[in-house]
């Protein structure tokens, strides 16, 4: 059994979640729930294999060899039932580097591209930091629950639009999306010529029942139109070490990604996050299915919490990712007295909701991956606050 009550200290160790508290909240002892990397250890064997690569004499230019493409093809297939060929799979240093090349290899400056807030904030600047038009196809928002807005999507489409970049499942709103909904929003996209790009960074993150969809599975002509970016951080705790990969199965699409990969020498990678990948999906699913345990179970303690102590919050439930999309627009504040409340008067580091798209006013984004006695102590804080305002109201 791995152990996911271990705290382990991540101050002043240039951590991004920890160590820039000071920087963005004002607030140096906020419980840190916010940036999406967990507060569990990386785990031993992935450690491991990076100790024994370090031991090395030389740390020259290395290529990745076929293992490294072998171990992501047993991944796909064991864990989603994707089979995919060794050679359509490329590699990007990050998801989101990746996105922006995406961006740069398949429009031109002033093409529109479509998201679907609220969404990952880097979406957004992937298009517009590149000088494309950004179109937003917001998620439908109904009885606690987000699903895709298909009549909005057909009349947002015109001769510019060329891209459409999902998040699959969807950060933050937790939706992991089903295959109906992939494959009307493929055909949508299919019959307007439009290159999706599906964004499966969380894919592994996923509570059964619900099962993950790659987009370009839905389809043979969907596999054709669609480029698949993925990786191992989110789910092993490997953000630092820079190694993901995208899928392209079409053959021409393939070609021109790498052409561009090669244009900004991006191709080589870093060894010890190449070790790290290939490691982790060989040896990772026993250490996977207790970290979903183990975050299930937080989530399970939250939502009740949530019912019992603090009904005013709403917690919009996560099919997938470790990231809990919570509605505080009971509370009656806006934005800006929202983020103040929960920075200095709950103590938490929270992602403003608004900081995905307007669409996310009023919500904020929490960060469950860390011990249960972090996430008890959180929302003691909070409840906490909230009882401390309504005594002053
Ligand atoms: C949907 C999504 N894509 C990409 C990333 C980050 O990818 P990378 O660090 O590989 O650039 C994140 C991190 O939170 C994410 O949530």
């Amino acid at each position: 059994m791995y152990n996911f009550d271990q705290h382990i200290n991540r101050e002043n160790t240039n951590s991004v979640k920890y160590d820039l508290r000071a920087k963005l909240f004002k607030k140096e002892d906020v419980i840190p729930m916010w940036v999406a990397d967990m507060d569990f250890q990386t785990p031993e064997f992935i450690r491991e294999a990076i100790r024994k690569e370090a031991e090395k004499d030389v740390f020259g230019y290395t290529f990745r060899s076929q293992s490294f493409n072998e171990s992501i093809v047993n991944w796909l297939l064991k864990r989603h039932a994707w089979s995919v060929e060794s050679q359509h799979i490329s590699f990007t240093p990050g998801v989101v580097p990746g996105l922006a090349l995406l961006v740069n290899a398949f429009t031109s400056p002033g093409d529109k591209i479509i998201i679907q807030p609220p969404v990952y904030h880097p979406f957004f600047a992937s298009i517009l930091d590149h000088g494309r038009q950004l179109v937003s196809n917001a998620l439908k928002f109904e009885n606690n629950r987000y699903t895709m807005d298909f009549s909005l999507l057909k009349s947002q489409i015109d001769q510019r639009t060329k891209m459409i970049v999902i998040s699959n499942p969807h950060n933050p709103v937790g939706r992991v999306w089903s295959k109906e909904e992939l494959l009307e929003l493929s055909e949508i996209c299919l019959k307007n010529d439009i290159l999706m790009v599906s964004d499966e960074i969380h894919s592994d993150l996923i509570f059964r029942p619900h099962q993950h969809c790659p987009l370009a599975t839905v389809s043979e002509a969907a596999s054709q139109q669609c480029i698949t970016l993925m990786a191992p951080s989110k789910t092993f705790n490997l953000a630092g070490l820079s190694s993901s990969f995208l899928i392209i199965e079409n053959e021409k699409l393939l070609h021109r990604y790498n052409e561009i990969l090669e244009a900004y020498h991006l191709s080589l990678g870093n060894i010890f996050g190449n070790v790290a990948l290939e490691t982790a999906y060989n040896e990772g699913e026993a250490w996977l299915e207790q970290l979903l345990t183990y975050l299930k179970n937080n989530i399970e303690w939250v939502r009740q919490f949530l019912v019992e102590e603090m009904p005013q919050v709403k917690l919009v439930e996560p099919e997938g990712t470790y990231l809990l999309w919570l509605d505080f627009s009971a509370l009656n504040y806006s934005d800006q007295a929202l983020n103040h409340f929960i920075i200095h008067q709950a103590g938490l580091g929270l992602n403003q909701g608004k900081g995905f798209g307007k669409e996310g006013s009023g919500f904020m984004r929490m960060n469950i991956a860390c011990s249960l006695s972090v996430v008890k102590k959180a929302m003691h804080q909070l409840k906490d606050a909230i009882g401390q305002k309504k005594e002053a109201s």
